[in-house]
């Protein structure tokens, strides 16, 4: 892996994803993180938590400035009282050891600015050179966008403007004499974009500030231990890559579920609709990984190349079979955990008319050599029975049952990859019953993260800014990648918002606290198979 200045980084680079454990290995160096959207929810419930949490864990840098930046005015100390008051909530380091938070709000400071206004840069810029000169930073920067999307574009041009996030040498320049510059390097939150032309459009608008090497597009599931653990299980054990293709596999699902309705995001849900919200990013990278090939390296580029290939081979849905193979549908009024909930089209800032979609299930093919003709289906949505992301392999049926009539409980093996709640995975492999006779049933063989390792994973975001801070983007989405999975959904969302001779496609419902309509069922009974129950 190269820096932004195109040398080797300071800190080795270990052949393995599965890095925890090496804290001494991972320290970052001295630098200042200014958070954009420093009021908002994000900031509060999981960016300074993380970073708490962090340093808790002694993963920061002893010399290391957190600056808020937003509309209101609020004074330093009043923010730190703030982040106080939502760290003692969130972080996953709790209770807040008080001596290790008067250290660590020291360091957190408060500007007010308008995202629009070069002004604001200005006296950002000035206010970060005096705090970097007071705690001896060496001007490493980290910019944060927790702002509204439609922000992301101007935030950016006013730190080129302001000289704040000067592009790195290209690479392969020589090494400078008095070693690599500082470093300047951008997070950006979701959405990246809402479809194909808005996300290129957005891709292009950030290229003239910056180089990609200094883009961090974030997406959350990426940091997730078992998503990072999908590579571990794949490439660092060889028994299962033998069986990872078209002639072991007879299909995969991947479900994507939550129990819980828009929860008052119903302003931005309703012109988002879960395919946006849940699959073009999250369950689209799962499925990345579950389906690449091995990367030649754990560099960034290398395992990015290859799950670009994957999302660049995603079939388009054809017209013809489109009804077959995408469902949408809304919840309507129903129960959850024993509690009458509302219908979607009730809730709080969502059109009493809306056709957004709060679930979706797809039926796709990725054209490639390994994955020919094996269908992968994938389901999302909100106010489902319950809360739980799962990756399941589903393999062939043995080629020659010998068990006659005994055999007819023998199923067809499945890895269930658990990715949240009680992370794990499990093999479901057929064995015999105790007894004098040969009676077979299926047993499942598990492994839980909380009983193998006694400990709570990191939470998502903690990972995910250390690795920025440490310059790794290999966990990040990059240009391509975003580009490539909105190819493939903006062609679903054009065909729901086309009138057909046969009329607009059509939106199902079902009532909340149940897995879905019933299209969504025949879409995958119809092939000869059954979703799993999670
Ligand atoms: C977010 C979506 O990106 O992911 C939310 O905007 C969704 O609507 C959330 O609830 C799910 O994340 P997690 O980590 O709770 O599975």
């Amino acid at each position: 892996m190269l820096d932004e200045s195109g040398a080797p980084p300071a800190s080795p680079v270990l052949p393995n994803p599965l890095r925890e454990g090496l804290a001494e290995e991972r320290i970052p160096e001295p630098a200042a993180m200014v958070i954009f959207g420093a009021s908002g929810d994000l900031a509060h419930r999981k960016l300074l938590p993380a970073l708490y949490s962090l340093t808790r864990d002694r993963l920061l840098p002893s010399r290391f400035a957190i600056i808020g930046f937003a509309r209101r005015p609020v004074s330093d100390d009043q923010f730190r009282d703030e982040m106080r008051a939502a760290c003692n909530e969130h972080a996953r380091r709790r209770p807040l050891d008080p001596e290790l938070w008067a250290a660590f709000a020291r360091n957190i400071f408060y500007q007010q600015g308008e995202y629009e206004d070069p002004g604001s840069f200005l006296s950002l810029k000035q206010r970060l050179v005096e705090i970097e000169r007071a705690l001896g930073l060496p001007g490493n920067r980290v910019f944060y966008l927790a702002t509204p999307p439609s922000s992301f574009a101007s935030v950016i041009r006013s730190l080129g403007q302001a000289e704040l996030a000067p592009k790195p040498p290209p690479l392969g320049s020589p090494k400078p004499a008095g070693g690599p510059p500082p470093f300047a390097r951008v997070i950006i939150e979701k959405p990246f974009g809402t479809d194909l032309d808005t996300a290129r459009a957005l891709n292009r608008d950030v290229h003239e500030t910056l180089d990609e090497r200094q883009i961090y597009r974030i997406d959350h599931y990426l940091g997730k231990e078992t998503v990072q653990n999908l590579l571990v299980f794949r490439f660092a054990n060889g028994i299962f890559e033998p069986l990872w293709n078209n002639r072991f596999v007879d299909h995969i699902q991947i479900t994507g579920a939550e129990s819980l309705g828009v929860e008052g995001r119903g302003g931005y849900f309703d012109h988002a609709g879960i395919l946006r919200d849940m699959v073009q990013n999250h369950l689209l990278q799962v499925l990345s990984l579950v389906a690449m090939e091995p990367p030649v390296t754990f560099e960034a580029d290398a395992v990015r190349d290859e799950k670009l290939k994957v999302l660049k081979a995603l079939r388009h849905v054809p017209s013809s079979d489109f009804d077959k193979q995408v469902v949408r549908a809304q919840y309507t009024a129903g129960s959850n955990a024993g509690q009458t909930v509302r219908g979607y089209r009730e809730e709080r800032d969502v059109s009493p008319t809306s056709t957004t979609e709060t679930f979706v299930a797809l039926k796709l093919y990725i054209d490639s050599w390994r994955w020919a003709g094996v269908p992968v289906y994938l389901r999302s949505g909100k106010r489902l029975p319950k809360r739980v992301t799962e990756v399941s392999v589903h393999f062939k049926e043995a080629p020659h049952l010998l068990f006659g009539r005994r055999g007819e409980n023998i199923r067809p093996n499945v890895l269930a990859i658990r990715i949240q709640p009680d992370e794990g995975i499990a093999l479901n492999i057929g064995s015999k019953l105790p007894g004098p006779a040969m009676e077979i049933a299926p047993v499942s063989m598990e492994f839980r993260y909380g009983t193998s390792f006694g400990v709570e994973p990191p939470e998502a975001y903690e990972r995910l800014l250390l690795d920025c801070l440490l310059g790794d983007n290999t966990l990040f989405t990059r240009a391509d990648e975003v580009e490539a999975s909105w190819a493939w959904v903006t062609r679903i969302l054009r065909r729901w918002g086309e009138e057909t001779p046969e009329g607009q496609v059509s939106l199902a419902t079902y009532p909340a606290g149940t897995w879905g309509p019933p299209a969504a069922e025949r879409l995958i009974t119809a092939d000869g198979r059954a979703w799993r129950l999670p």
